[in-house]
């Protein structure tokens, strides 16, 4: 990588493997979806990059939704607090619902979600998260499609960032401790 933004950081998983992982994905939601319409619902800001690429994985008539929770400290959101602060623009009640997450880690936002989101009654509702980090989880949780399961890492790129940045990154990498940002 020569890119200059890449120094000090350790490459987890290359542009082209989270290709071919969001291609087998999408193949398996188009497969699951039986030829139903789906709304993907995506959680921003993270999972902008991810939506993008794995709406364009899956063969179905779909059209897009976003939310935005808080974006409290993880130590305070360890306590519980997670704060719509976007809601849904469209009624999903009797709609085939896929929510789309860069990372499961606690699973204190999409159990919220979750449960506010079965309020509506969707017909269907699936979640697909790109990275799940299982160690870390608070809130009984599992996603539906889950691109890569991985230890505590810090990771940034392809959506996820540090302070806002980086998340243009194409790769996902890793931010050491003591990274000089
Ligand atoms: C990240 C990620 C998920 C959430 C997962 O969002 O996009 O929404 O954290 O963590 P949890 O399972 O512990 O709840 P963040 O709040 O960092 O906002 P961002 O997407 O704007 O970066």
């Amino acid at each position: 990588m020569a890119t200059t933004i890449y120094q000090g950081l350790e490459v987890l998983y290359t542009r082209q493997q989270i290709a071919e992982r969001v291609a087998e994905m999408g193949t398996q939601i188009t497969i699951d979806l039986k030829g139903e319409k789906l709304v993907m619902i995506g959680v921003l800001k993270g999972a902008a990059p991810f939506l993008a690429d794995l709406s364009r994985a899956i063969q179905a008539d779909a059209t897009f939704d976003f939310v935005a929770t808080s974006s409290y400290g993880k130590e305070q959101r360890s306590s519980g607090a997670v704060k719509l602060i976007k809601d849904l623009d469209h009624s999903i009640e009797g709609k085939n619902v896929l929510v789309v997450e860069d990372i499961l880690d606690t699973g204190l936002t999409l159990s919220y979600l979750r449960k506010l989101f079965l309020q509506q009654r969707p017909k269907s509702l699936r979640i697909a998260t790109l990275l799940d980090k299982p160690s870390r989880r608070i809130e009984k949780i599992e996603a539906d499609y889950v691109g890569f399961s991985i230890p505590n890492l810090f990771v940034i790129g392809y959506g996820m960032d540090y302070a806002e940045r980086y998340r243009n990154l194409p790769d996902i990498c890793i931010m050491p401790p003591g990274h000089p940002e």
